[in-house]
């Protein structure tokens, strides 16, 4: 019988985080990382399941916020850290833990990054968010004209301590990105030292510091030398074509990788739009409507005429049932409804990356008058989340 237990002490929470990395195939933390991650482990966050004494299974949320389509910012739990042993896997161990999860979270919306694209669907996690992996021609990336602010390098010490009161300064611009906890820093923070050869650079317009680019150049047998972009935040159009004049200026850099929204205009920079090449598009954010009233309050809509949507939610019943939504927002009503729709596939809509007639024409839902669904939920830029966990 498999039992789940909120963890408390560290020596159990270490066993969580080298059971989680065991089922990545990755080795567990020194003690060194250890006293890093440690940090990262928030009291009431982490679950455990355990076949006796054993323990078998792990999952843990990071508490932040979440952008929603309209600009309003939600509290929002990062899933993450989710593995069973590899001796006890396909017996429901994950399942019992995240009922678990689910029925517990104070959040009302979770999402999570998927290893595997069938594994979350079943708990009502959609497909909400997908990302674009892009490669640039840095050999042939000319942008016209001339920076208009200061870009400056920044040592580590003084970065650790710039960024993440420069990155909550900047925003949260696009629906999906989330704020950053005090853990995810940590965590940054020790990659980096895994990384020395990270560097950041920072830009000033008139009003001061407002934007900011972490990157790596590594270069490979035949002296080719590709820049990967780790972190990359800006406040405003100016610092954004700063910062990538400067990128695109740097010495010794044949290629630059970066991931970027699906809509994101980076082509539009340059003389030729073709050193922006598209590698590939893989999903991002996994949604999870955890108070489905809440949450399609908690959004803004387009302009159309009014669609009840029915939900069904087999793990959170409160969720069931019928929502107008309209132009003025969203409510409960009774039926009839003009859509019938998981809490899965309205998690996959919600931030606007999937249209209701897609999922209509792959036959995923029922009903009626998708258009005026698909008007309602547009949103005028694509979801992007540019925080990893
Ligand atoms: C993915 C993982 C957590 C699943 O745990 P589990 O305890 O085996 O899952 P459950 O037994 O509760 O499975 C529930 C259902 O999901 C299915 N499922 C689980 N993992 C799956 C996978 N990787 N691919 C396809 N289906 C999967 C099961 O077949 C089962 O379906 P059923 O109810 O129709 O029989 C586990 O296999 C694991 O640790 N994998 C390696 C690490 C990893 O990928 N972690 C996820 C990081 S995002």
């Amino acid at each position: 019988m498999t039992e789940i237990r909120v963890l408390t002490d560290e020596a159990q929470c270490r066993a969580h985080h080298g059971l989680f990395r065991r089922a990545m195939h990755w080795s567990p933390a020194e003690d060194d990382k250890w006293e890093i991650i440690r940090q990262t482990y928030e009291p009431g966050r982490t679950h455990a399941a355990f076949e006796g004494d054993e323990m078998v299974g792990t999952t843990q949320t990071f508490g932040c916020s979440m952008v929603v389509p309209g600009g309003a910012v939600v509290p929002h739990a990062a899933v993450s850290r989710v593995g069973v042993r590899a001796d006890y896997t396909r017996r429901g161990v994950l399942s019992a833990l995240m009922r678990e999860q689910l029925s517990t979270l104070s959040e009302p919306v979770a999402t999570l990054r998927a290893s595997e694209g069938r594994i979350y669907g079943r708990f009502g996690y959609g497909l909400a968010g997908r990302v674009r992996f892009l490669r640039i021609d840095a050999r042939k990336a000319v942008i016209p004209g001339s920076p208009v602010g200061r870009v400056r390098m920044v040592d580590p010490d003084t970065s650790d301590k710039l960024l993440p009161e420069l990155h909550t300064a900047i925003g949260l611009d696009r629906p999906g990105q989330i704020s950053r906890w005090p853990g995810w820093w940590a965590i940054h923070q020790e990659r980096k030292g895994a990384a020395e050869n990270l560097v950041t650079v920072v830009h000033s317009g008139p009003d001061g510091d407002d934007g900011f680019v972490s990157y790596k150049v590594s270069e490979d047998k035949d002296f080719k030398h590709t820049m990967e972009i780790e972190d990359f935040a800006w406040a405003n159009a100016d610092a954004w074509r700063d910062l990538w004049i400067y990128l695109t200026r740097l010495d010794l850099v044949d290629e630059i990788h970066v991931d970027a929204a699906l809509d994101d205009p980076l082509n539009w920079l340059f003389e030729d739009p073709r050193v922006v090449y598209t590698k590939d598009v893989y999903d991002q954010i996994w949604l999870r409507l955890v108070d489905v009233p809440r949450m399609l309050t908690a959004r803004t809509y387009g302009v159309a005429e009014p669609v009840v949507i029915e939900v069904r939610d087999e793990l959170l019943p409160a969720n069931d049932g019928c929502y107008r939504v309209s132009p003025d927002g969203a409510e409960r009503v009774e039926g009839p409804a003009d859509i019938t729709i998981s809490v899965e596939l309205l998690g996959a809509v919600y931030l606007g990356d999937t249209k209701f007639s897609d999922l209509a024409a792959a036959k995923r839902i029922e009903g009626s008058r998708f258009d005026e669904a698909d008007a309602l939920f547009a949103v005028p830029v694509a979801p992007l989340c540019s925080t990893f966990f």
